[in-house]
């Protein structure tokens, strides 16, 4: 979701120190390291984790940059539209059609694609030709949701809202003509703001996750603000909970817990006008429910999502797995608010093999329950440390509000303050080289670094007014669980034709500003989805710049190439690959967003008609397949 800056979330009123010192990148050093983890558990490396550093050389014409309504790819390769908001994903006798003006009802929308593609990944059934898309839907833009968006509100729209929200499982499979959808399909699913799901790790049946509804504080209904997503080792998806809190409203005085989650008074979306669960006065528990990272089987319809508390509550972004050198899952997670943190996870078991009637995803249903949660401190001299949120340990005691580690996880945020953790540019999606054990993260940017009253650069945010942004990398000592890493920038992202020498950034190739999705080929390619908010799109700064785009770096050279570049105010989402490497899934998300971030509905192609061009239609979020016309490995 593009975040309008002059409104987003702006919670941290911590003291954490700032270093006023800028960065100086220390040399490069790249090491390899065995993947015996990997290999010893018989497991696959996750789609977008390179199991070997092999050439890679970007072996593309770069595009230029576009204003245009439409999907530009390079020469010689083709595109091809799937599975955009409202078709339907497949369920055995309910599969209504998308109806153009926006009149399909709750329930309909219910068993359709939800509605702003975020987050994606592949799951083979048979290699490269069939198999399983898992894809978030962030958000709703009730401009476009509604026939007459929110002109009335009513609860039939709400429950339409709630159930263009989540998670959707489809199947798909190539064929003559392309990659298709398979309808119906016994995989297809959609998770939406009311599947139950279940509480997993220590914050479950805990005191402050118990509401009317669930006195056991065991059951939540729904995941919201699906942002980025990663793929574990054993076959199962981590979606993120990023912008919950705008789904609740508070008291006129929120409490100092609600304060510093940004939950307020009024909401966005109107939810509790006709669901009173997203009022915190009637229910205060409530927001304790989401900000989790949530675990889904997408090979079992019939499993039940799990938000796994042992994570950490945040506004997570999305969450990825590294395995340590004995085998123990290691879980990176940024969250995406101005001057919020990194979180490291480590497993306490490692990760089983499957067997013995269970698949991985079985054999391991627990393992995310039971570990030590961790954030970053980034120092001066490319050293960094990880700071243990565990209960009892150092400030983090009862007489401090932490009676318990439930409530450190459920208030991580405030824990991680205490803890002197470095305050960074709005963290998002993290991409991990298992086989040089760099981790890579985007700081998509935070126009109010430096600003009166506000934190200043430190080494590891270095730009005042960052509007650019940039992409951090640390390696960890020793192992991914090491106590201490070193660091330093892949890039300073910007356009060396701006007037302000520090929006210049020091990209190797094409020009681009605010990385958001980040994630490896099975080349070992990072790719780079980009998301300047609609409202400056072509503007000031970002005027040379065009639509939001999917860059390709060679992160050996640092040499960057703009791929792809979308519609007419759509961000790009998600990356993920089929195992040959030969086709790249991304999503368009939010094509023809307003500037104001909610469509007029009386105009819905204003901005955009993308991808239908129907001329009573509406722009749709989408997932697109990219194929090089000779077959090829994308981007090579
Ligand atoms: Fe949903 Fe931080 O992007
Ligand atoms: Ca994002
Ligand atoms: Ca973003």
């Amino acid at each position: 979701m593009a975040k309008d800056f002059s409104q987003m979330e702006d919670s941290n009123r911590s003291s954490n120190p700032s270093i006023h010192t800028l960065l100086q990148d220390p040399a490069r050093r790249t090491v390899l390291v065995g993947l015996g983890a990997l290999a010893g558990l018989g497991l696959a490396g996750c789609a977008g984790t390179p199991t070997a550093v092999a050439s890679r050389a970007l072996g593309f014409k770069a595009v230029a940059a576009s204003s245009g309504d439409r999907v530009v790819v390079p020469e010689g390769y083709v595109t091809q539209v799937l599975a955009p908001w409202g078709d339907p994903v497949g369920i055995a006798g309910a599969m209504p059609a998308f109806k153009p003006d926006a009149s399909n009802s709750a329930a309909e929308q219910a068993v359709q694609m939800g509605m702003h593609h975020d987050g994606l990944q592949y799951y083979p059934l048979d290699g490269s030709r069939r198999g399983l898309l898992a894809i978030n839907q962030e958000y709703t833009d009730d401009g476009l949701l509604h026939p007459d968006g929110q002109k009335t509100w009513t609860p039939e729209k709400v429950k339409k809202a709630q159930a263009a929200h989540g998670i959707s499982v489809i199947e798909i499979e190539q064929q003559a003509g392309g990659w298709q959808v398979v309808r119906p399909s016994r995989f297809a699913r959609r998770i939406t703001a009311n599947t139950p799901c279940a509480i997993g790790g220590p914050a479950a049946g805990h005191t402050l996750m118990k509401t009317a509804a669930d006195p056991a504080g065991r059951t939540v209904l729904g995941t919201l603000a699906n942002c980025a997503s990663g793929q574990t080792p054993w076959g199962t998806y981590l979606s993120g909970e990023e912008n919950w809190a705008n789904y609740f409203t508070a008291a006129d005085v929120p409490t100092a817990h609600e304060r510093r989650w940004g939950i307020r008074k009024a909401t966005w979306y109107r939810w509790p006008e006709h669901d009173e669960r997203f009022d915190t006065v009637r229910h205060p528990n409530e927001p304790n429910r989401f900000g989790w990272v949530v675990e889904v089987d997408p090979m079992d319809p019939l499993s039940t999502p799990v938000k796994r508390t042992a994570l950490g509550r945040a506004a997570h972004e999305g969450a990825w797995v590294a395995l340590t050198q004995d085998g123990r899952a290691v879980v990176y997670s940024g969250e995406d608010a101005v001057f919020e943190y990194i979180y490291r996870f480590v497993s306490r078991d490692k990760v089983a093999p499957a067997g013995n009637g269970k698949t991985a995803a079985q054999a391991n249903a627990e393992l995310l329950d039971h570990g030590t949660l961790y954030v970053a401190r980034f120092d001066a001299g490319g050293q960094g440390r990880w700071l243990p949120l565990v209960q009892g340990t150092g400030p983090l005691t009862a007489a401090n509000g932490f009676a318990d580690q439930g409530e450190v996880l459920i208030k991580a945020r405030q824990a991680a303050d205490l803890l002197g953790a470095t305050r960074m540019d709005r963290p998002e999606w993290v991409a991990i080289d298992q086989a040089t054990r760099w981790v890579y993260c985007t700081l998509t940017n935070n126009t109010d670094r430096g600003e009166a009253g506000k934190p200043g650069v430190d080494p590891a945010n270095p730009r005042e007014n960052n509007s650019m942004g940039h992409i951090i990398r640390w390696r960890e000592a020793g192992d991914f669980s090491g106590d201490g890493f070193e660091w330093n920038h892949l890039l300073l992202a910007g356009d060396p034709a701006n007037a302000r020498p520090e929006e210049r950034g020091n990209i190797r190739g094409d020009a681009f500003s605010s990385p958001d999705t980040v994630a490896f080929d099975t080349r070992g390619v990072l790719w780079i989805g980009t998301d300047i908010s609609t409202r400056k799109i072509g503007k000031g700064e970002m005027a040379r710049l065009g639509n939001n785009q999917l860059l390709a770096c060679n992160p050996d050279t640092g040499e960057v190439r703009r791929f792809l570049v979308g519609p007419v105010g759509c961000e790009l989402t998600g990356a993920t690959w089929t195992p040959d490497g030969r086709t790249l899934f991304v999503n368009i998300q939010h094509p023809g967003e307003a500037p104001s971030e909610r469509s007029d509905p009386a105009d819905p192609r204003r901005y955009s008609n993308w991808p239908d061009f129907n001329p009573i239609g509406r722009p749709r979020s989408a997932t697109v397949a990219v194929r090089r016309v000779d077959g090829g490995v994308i981007g090579a």
